[in-house]
């Protein structure tokens, strides 16, 4: 089983906050660990705990600037080793009610930048024969629901780009993994809305450093997919495996009540 290099250069995106900040944490084989987001105070603080951290400022929205933040790695530290495609966000709510511009926002962010990111960094690495990509997808992105129209078609766009790319890359010493947790508890939600205004039940609910801590874990043994969370895993591979006409009728009653 191929594994990735992460005892070399290590490109974290979203490390602000959350699962990434959590896996920044626990990524202390890193030779060179790059935090990126756009919060320069949050990744100060977070670099100034972690020896092996340094940080970039960058809005991965802007193509341009993911440009200039890949040239300036490579030419600080050489090659990236692993990418890790941790940054996203969600939009949640009836969809004709969502504001586009945040809409948009999010696709450039889920699907733009994570693809433009690794188109970006694995040529190198598969003529390196050497790296390694992590994408947060979702539960969302195994199956589908109301409220989440867009938000989990980016996913599911992260989870069959994940599985592609990894069947492709076989052989070549890169390795590509996805993570499709459940809910975490995280700024996540307060950015994405929650129009049902419905808690998340506890007992679906893991920590950030849960969630980090498998999806790690996972990566590192070469793994194609995790759900992390025995809870969500059992709840996200039932939504999974379940027929289409099923979840219609499971969730028939609820677009009409959202309304
Ligand atoms: N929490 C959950 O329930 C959950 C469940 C399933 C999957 N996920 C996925 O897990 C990943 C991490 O989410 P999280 O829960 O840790 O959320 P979070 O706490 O909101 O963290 C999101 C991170 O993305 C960064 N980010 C947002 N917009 C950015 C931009 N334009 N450019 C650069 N960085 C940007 C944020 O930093 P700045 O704001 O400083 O830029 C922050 O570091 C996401 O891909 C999310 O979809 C989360």
């Amino acid at each position: 089983m191929t594994q990735p290099p992460l005892n070399g250069v290590v490109l974290l995106t979203g490390a602000s906050s959350g699962i990434g900040e959590a896996m920044a944490r626990q990524l202390t084989e890193a030779r060179v660990l790059v935090l990126v987001a756009r919060r320069r105070e949050r990744l100060e603080v977070l670099a100034a705990q972690l020896p092996n951290a340094e940080l970039r400022v960058c809005d991965l929205t802007d193509l341009q600037a993911c440009e200039r933040l890949i040239a300036g790695v490579e030419a600080d530290h050489g090659a990236v080793d692993v990418l890790i495609n941790n940054a996203g966000m969600g939009d949640i709510g009836l969809f004709e009610q969502l504001d586009p511009d945040k809409l948009v926002r999010m696709l450039d962010l889920n699907v733009r930048a994570l693809t433009w990111l690794s188109r970006r960094v694995l040529p190198g690495m598969v003529e390196r024969r050497r790296g390694g990509i992590l994408n947060l997808s979702s539960g969302f992105g195994l199956t589908w629901m109301p409220v989440a129209s867009a938000y989990g078609a980016s996913k599911a766009y992260v989870s069959s780009f994940s599985e592609a790319l990894r069947t492709e890359l076989k052989g070549t010493g890169v390795v590509v993994t996805q993570s499709c947790p459940g809910p975490v508890a995280t700024e996540f939600e307060d950015k994405a809305g929650n129009p049902t205004g419905m808690q998340v039940p506890g007992l679906l609910l893991i920590s950030a450093e849960a969630c980090a801590r498998q999806s790690l874990g996972a990566f590192r043994a070469g793994r194609a997919l995790t759900i992390p969370g025995f809870v969500a895993w059992a709840v996200i591979s039932a939504g999974r495996l379940s027929p289409s006409w099923l979840l219609r009728l499971i969730y028939w009653p609820l677009g009409g009540l959202l309304r």
